[in-house]
C-alpha cells in the first residue's frame, strides 16, 4: 500500500510487516524518514535531529539556518558537490565540467501494478499484486531529472527500487555513477554481512560491525563474480536467524557492481548499491535517458531466516520465469564430470541409457560437442555440431535419447571465443581487446564484444539453428572467464566507459531473444560454477549452477551461504562420483543425494560405473526427490545450523506453506566417539499440530520446536538423515 499525505508531503510504503517513508521537506529536499517494522501513518521526520554541525555546509536556500545540512540529513538519493560528503548515489559531469548536482522534489505518481524496466531484469507483478510509486527530482540548473521508482509487494515485505536519469538540457551530460539504491539509517550500530568466495567456494557469509568510513563489496570482473555477491545485509548486532532487525539488499544485475556501506561522523549509516563506478561513464545526449538496474529490499523484524524466506518467495513467484514454475523439475544427468571432452555419441547414449533405467528424465550434453573442441583451446564461437564426434548431428543423437524416455539438453558458452576458431579468424575485432595490446587470456579464450548488435545477431543465428535442429528442452548457458581489455571497436574513445554495461545489456538481450523463441526451454545459468549467481540472471535463467565444486561437504557451506537470498530450487546441485573431482573427499552416496536434492537436482557421473547396491540407492533418491520436490523447492526454508561454526552436523528444513508437511535434512561431520547429538529443535511448524516423523512416532509441533527431536545414532564420517514430517488431525 502506498500512501501520500499532501499536508506533510510524506510518502509511506506499507508492506505486511514493514513501513518505508520519505518526505519532501520545505526546501524540496527528499528526506528518508523511516524504514523498519510496520507502524501507523505519521510523519516520521519528527525524529530527525536538527543541530548546528560544525564544518557541515548549509544549502544556500536554507539562508542563515546552520542546523540544516545535507551532511547529516537522511537522504533518499544522495548526490555530489552540495554538502553531503557521505557516499554519493549520483555523480554527473555537466556540460561546463562541474560535478555538482542538487536534486529537488518535483512531482509524484502512484500506479497500480509493478513498473517494468526495458531491457533489464525486474520483479514483475499485476495490479492486484504490486503498486508503483514514482518520485521525480529535478536539478533545474543542470537540466537533469531523476525518477525514483518504488515497487511495493505487500505480501512479501519486498520493496524494489530503480532510477531513471533524463537529460533535459541542451548539452551532453555524463553519468559517472548512478546507483540503484541509497538507504540511510538513523544509527550505524549495525553489522554488515557480505558474501565472499572464489571459484569452487562461492558465497561464504562474512559479518562485521560497520566501522567509521566506507566498507564495500563489489566486482570489477565484468560478471557479478565468485568473489563477492550483489546481495548484502545490514542487521542489528544481536540479530540471529530467528530474532532481530535485518535489512537485505539485492541488486538485479550481472556485471560490475558495488555495495558500499558507511558509518558517518554523526553515527548514522548509509548503504549505496549499484553499477560499480570503475570504468563507467555513460554519455546522455540532450533528450536521452539512462535506467539503472533494479535493487530490491526486504526488512525483517524477526531475524535473518524470515528475511531469506521473504526473498525466496518473492524470487519464486515474481522474478524467475521458469517453464517449470511451481512444478516439479526433471531429474537430469550431465556428462561433464563423467567424460569431460572425451565422448562419442555412443558413450553419451550409454550414459543416458543407464540414467533412464534409474529414473533420470533429462540428459544434458556438456562442453565439447561443437566446432573443433577436444580440449579448451579451440572451438568457442563455432556453434555447429562436430559431426566427427556426433555423426548426423543432433538430428541423429536426440531421437536416441528421446526413445529412452528422456528429454535432451545442451551446453553453450555464447559470450566467448577461442582464437583458434573460424569465428575469430573471420572477425578478430569482435573480441574485446585494446588496440596495440595483446589481450589477456582466461581459460585460453577471449570475450566477445556483446555490446555490439551484429556480434549478438551472429551468435543468435547459430544458436537458433542448433536449437531448432532437434527437440531441445534445456540449455546450460556458461561463461568461463572474467572480462579484461574492455574496449569496443564499435564505440568512440569517449564512450568506452559504456562497454561493461552494454556488454551486460547485450547478454540480457540475447537471453531474452532465446527465451521468447523457445519459452519451453529451461535455461540454467553458469559461470565457472557460481560466478554469476545473481538476481539479474535469475530473471532469464531460473536456475544457476551453484558451484563447480560438487563435494557434498563443501556444498553444505556453498548452499547455506547462497540461501540467504536465493531459493534452493534456483541452485543447480548434482551428485557426482567419489573421490570428489575437486577436493578428493569421499562421502557416502546417500549424503551426496541429500545435499543435491536441496537444489535443482541431478547427477554428474557415469551411472554405468555404479554397483547394483549404488543403483538401488540412486533409484531411492530419485523417488524421494520426485515425491518431495514440491516441499523441497517451494516450501519455506529454515537454516537449523551454521556449517561455518564448529558443530557435529549441518541441518536445514523445508516446511510446506500450509505447515502440514516438512522435510528435515541433516549431514554429520567427521565421526567421533561419544558423538551423542543433542535433540534437534525444528522451526516453522504449527505448534498446535501433531506430526508423524518418517511414518513412526507422533510428536506435537510445539514439542518438536521447543524440545526437539532425538536423532538416531550415526557412525562414520559425513552421514546423513532425512526426516519427513506429516501432520495428522
Ligand atoms: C564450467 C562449468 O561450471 C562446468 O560445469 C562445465 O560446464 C565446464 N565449464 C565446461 O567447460
Amino acid at each position: 500500500m502506498i500512501i501520500h499525505n499532501q499536508q506533510t508531503m510524506t510518502f509511506t510504503l506499507h508492506t505486511r510487516s514493514t513501513t518505508y517513508q520519505m518526505k519532501a521537506d520545505g526546501y524540496q529536499t527528499l528526506l528518508h524518514t523511516y524504514y523498519g517494522p510496520r507502524i501507523r501513518d505519521c510523519d516520521m521526520s519528527c525524529l530527525i535531529p536538527y543541530a548546528d554541525m560544525g564544518f557541515s555546509p548549509n544549502p544556500h536556500a536554507a539562508g542563515n539556518r546552520r542546523d540544516y545540512s545535507l551532511d547529516f540529513l537522511p537522504q533518499e538519493y544522495s548526490t555530489c558537490g552540495v554538502g553531503d560528503f557521505r557516499l554519493p548515489s549520483l555523480e554527473l559531469e555537466l556540460p561546463g565540467g562541474s560535478h555538482t548536482a542538487s536534486l529537488r522534489f518535483a512531482g509524484w505518481e502512484i500506479r497500480k501494478g509493478k513498473y517494468t524496466l526495458p531491457g533489464l531484469p525486474a520483479f514483475y507483478g499485476t495490479a492486484e499484486e504490486a503498486d508503483t510509486l514514482v518520485l521525480t527530482l529535478e536539478d533545474a540548473a543542470a537540466g537533469v531529472a531523476v525518477e525514483l521508482y518504488y515497487g511495493v509487494f505487500e505480501e512479501f515485505d519486498l520493496i524494489t527500487r530503480a532510477v531513471r536519469v533524463i537529460n533535459q538540457g541542451s548539452g551532453n551530460v555524463v553519468l559517472c555513477r548512478c546507483a540503484s539504491l541509497c538507504l540511510d539509517f538513523p544509527h550505524a550500530n549495525l553489522d554488515f554481512v557480505t558474501f565472499h568466495g572464489r571459484h569452487t567456494l562461492e558465497r561464504c557469509p562474512e559479518r562485521a560491525p560497520l566501522r567509521h568510513g566506507v566498507q564495500a563489496a563489489g566486482s570489477t570482473r565484468g560478471a557479478s563474480s565468485h568473489q563477492q555477491n550483489p546481495f548484502v545485509i545490514l542487521c542489528e548486532p544481536d540479530a540471529t536467524e530467528d530474532a532481530g532487525l535485518c535489512y537485505g539488499a539485492m541488486l538485479l544485475y550481472s556485471g560490475n557492481f558495488e555495495a558500499a556501506a558507511e558509518r558517518s561522523q554523526y553515527e548514522s549509516g548509509r548503504l549505496v548499491m549499484g553499477i560499480h563506478p570503475y570504468h563507467f561513464r555513460w554519455t546522455l545526449a540532450p533528450g536521452e535517458d539512462f535506467t539503472a538496474p533494479e535493487a530490491a529490499l526486504v526488512c525483517s523484524p524477526n531475524g535473518l531466516g524470515q528475511m531469506s524466506r521473504q526473498f525466496h518467495r518473492a524470487i519464486l513467484d515474481h522474478l524467475r520465469r521458469d517453464p517449470f514454475q511451481h512444478k516439479r523439475k526433471p531429474v537430469l544427468v550431465n556428462n561433464w564430470e563423467a567424460t569431460y571432452f572425451d565422448f562419442t555419441a555412443e558413450k553419451l547414449v550409454n550414459i543416458a541409457k543407464e540414467a533412464s533405467s534409474l529414473g533420470v528424465e533429462l540428459f544434458v550434453m556438456d562442453d565439447g560437442w561443437f566446432g573443433v573442441r577436444d580440449d579448451d583451446n579451440s572451438g568457442l564461437g563455432d556453434w555447429q555440431v562436430n559431426e566427427k564426434k556426433l555423426p548426423g548431428g543432433l538430428g541423429a543423437l536426440v531421437p536416441q535419447i528421446n526413445r529412452l524416455g528422456m528429454s535432451f539438453g545442451i551446453w553453450v558458452e555464447p559470450e566467448m571465443v577461442n582464437e583458434d576458431s573460424a569465428l575469430y579468424r573471420q572477425h578478430p575485432d569482435w573480441a574485446l581487446r585494446v588496440p596495440g595490446r595483446e589481450p589477456a587470456r582466461g581459460r585460453n579464450q577471449l570475450v566477445l564484444d556483446f555490446s555490439r548488435q551484429e556480434v549478438r545477431d551472429h551468435i543468435y543465428s547459430q544458436l537458433k539453428a542448433v536449437l531448432s535442429s532437434a527437440p531441445v528442452t534445456y540449455v546450460k548457458w556458461d561463461m568461463n572467464r572474467s572480462l579484461t581489455d574492455v574496449w569496443s571497436a564499435a564505440l568512440p574513445a569517449g564512450r568506452q566507459g559504456e562497454v561493461y554495461h552494454r556488454f551486460v545489456l547485450g547478454v540480457y538481450d540475447l537471453l531474452e531473444r532465446i527465451r521468447q523463441d523457445y519459452p519451453h526451454i529451461l535455461i540454467e545459468g553458469c559461470c565457472g560454477g557460481g560466478g554469476r549467481f545473481d538476481g539479474g540472471m535469475l530473471y532469464y535463467t531460473p536456475q544457476i549452477w551453484c558451484s563447480d565444486n560438487t563435494d557434498a561437504i563443501d556444498r553444505l557451506r556453498i548452499q547455506y551461504g547462497t540461501s540467504f537470498c536465493y531459493p534452493v530450487c534456483a541452485m543447480g546441485a548434482h551428485v557426482s562420483a567419489v573421490p570428489n573431482e575437486q577436493n578428493g573427499r569421499v562421502t557416502p552416496l546417500e549424503t551426496r543425494g541429500v545435499v543435491a536434492m536441496s537444489g535443482a537436482f541431478g547427477y554428474e557421473m557415469d551411472l554405468g560405473k555404479c554397483t547394483e547396491e549404488e543403483r538401488e540407492i540412486i533409484r531411492g533418491q530419485i523417488e524421494t526427490y520426485k515425491a518431495r520436490c514440491n516441499l523441497l523447492h517451494y516450501g519455506d526454508y529454515y537454516r537449523l545450523s551454521d556449517p561455518f561454526q564448529p558443530g557435529p552436523f549441518t541441518a536445514w528444513e523445508q516446511v510446506s506453506r500450509d505447515k502440514r508437511e516438512a522435510l528435515v535434512s541433516l549431514v554429520t561431520g567427521c565421526a567421533s566417539t561419544g558423538n551423542v547429538f543433542p535433540p534437534l529443535r525444528l522451526k516453522g511448524l504449527d505448534p498446535a499440530l501433531q506430526y508423524r516423523v518418517n511414518g513412526g512416532g507422533l510428536y506435537g509441533g510445539d514439542v518438536l520446536m521447543n524440545a526437539g527431536y532425538l536423532l538416531p545414532p550415526m557412525r562414520g564420517d559425513y552421514q546423513s538423515v532425512q526426516l519427513y514430517l506429516q501432520a495428522e488431525e
